[in-house]
């Protein structure tokens, strides 16, 4: 993230630009097979690096990506969540992808969805995005669940087979779930 990059605050989160300090506890949480449960492998901590790299590109080029998520009471480091334009090519892109991937012993507070909330909030009225969407394996219960906390929705005929994952992997089918701009309006103007 540069240096002008937007903060986002929330009662719990300070969302930042990440930090040197942040790549030694998120190559933590990317081999933690709970954590990466429903992806496809646990990530080295070059690769974990090479992530943060992607993630600090993203920042350079769009002016948004994966936000470093801190604990507004400890500081301390506890995962991320993004805004982030997926290279592959499906049905539903080009589109911007609402996601999340925090440390397990902060999981079920609600941290996810109170981030979540906050770049939802900035997607739609500082960067005026048409829509947001998000996607995971069907089985990824937690994240799903989070998906609909947000009040995405999700219509089964835009299930979709993940052109990253090998054919007949089980993680290949996902679920898509949208939030457009003027419902998140309708729904934040009450
Ligand atoms: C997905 C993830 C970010 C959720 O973080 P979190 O801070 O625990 O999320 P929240 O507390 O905001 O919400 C989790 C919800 O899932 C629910 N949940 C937890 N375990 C569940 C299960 N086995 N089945 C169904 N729902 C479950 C919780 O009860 C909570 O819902 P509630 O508030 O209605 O009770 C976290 O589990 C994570 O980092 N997972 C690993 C990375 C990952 O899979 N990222 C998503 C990739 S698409």
């Amino acid at each position: 993230m540069t240096d002008g990059a937007p903060k986002v605050g929330t009662e719990r989160l300070i969302l930042r630009k990440w930090r040197a300090s942040d790549r030694a506890p998120f190559a933590r949480m990317n081999c933690d097979p709970l954590v990466m449960e429903h992806f496809p492998a646990l990530l080295s901590q070059e690769e974990s690096g090479a992530l943060v790299d992607r993630a600090e590109a993203h920042w350079e080029q769009h002016g948004f990506g994966p936000w470093a998520a801190e604990l507004c009471e400890s500081h301390e480091f506890i995962g991320y969540v993004s805004l982030f334009i997926p290279q592959f090519e499906a049905a539903f892109t080009p589109c911007v992808e609402i996601g999340w991937r925090l440390a397990r012993e902060h999981w079920g507070k609600g941290l996810a969805t109170e981030g979540a909330r906050a770049l939802l909030r900035h997607g739609f009225e500082i960067l005026k995005l048409p829509e947001v969407v998000s996607f995971t394996v069907p089985g990824n219960l937690r994240s799903v669940r989070v998906m609909e906390k947000l009040c995405m929705s999700r219509n089964p005929i835009e299930d979709f087979d993940h052109p990253s994952i090998p054919e007949g992997h089980p993680l290949q089918r996902h679920v898509l779930y949208r939030l457009i701009r003027e419902d998140w309006k309708a729904m934040n103007s009450r």
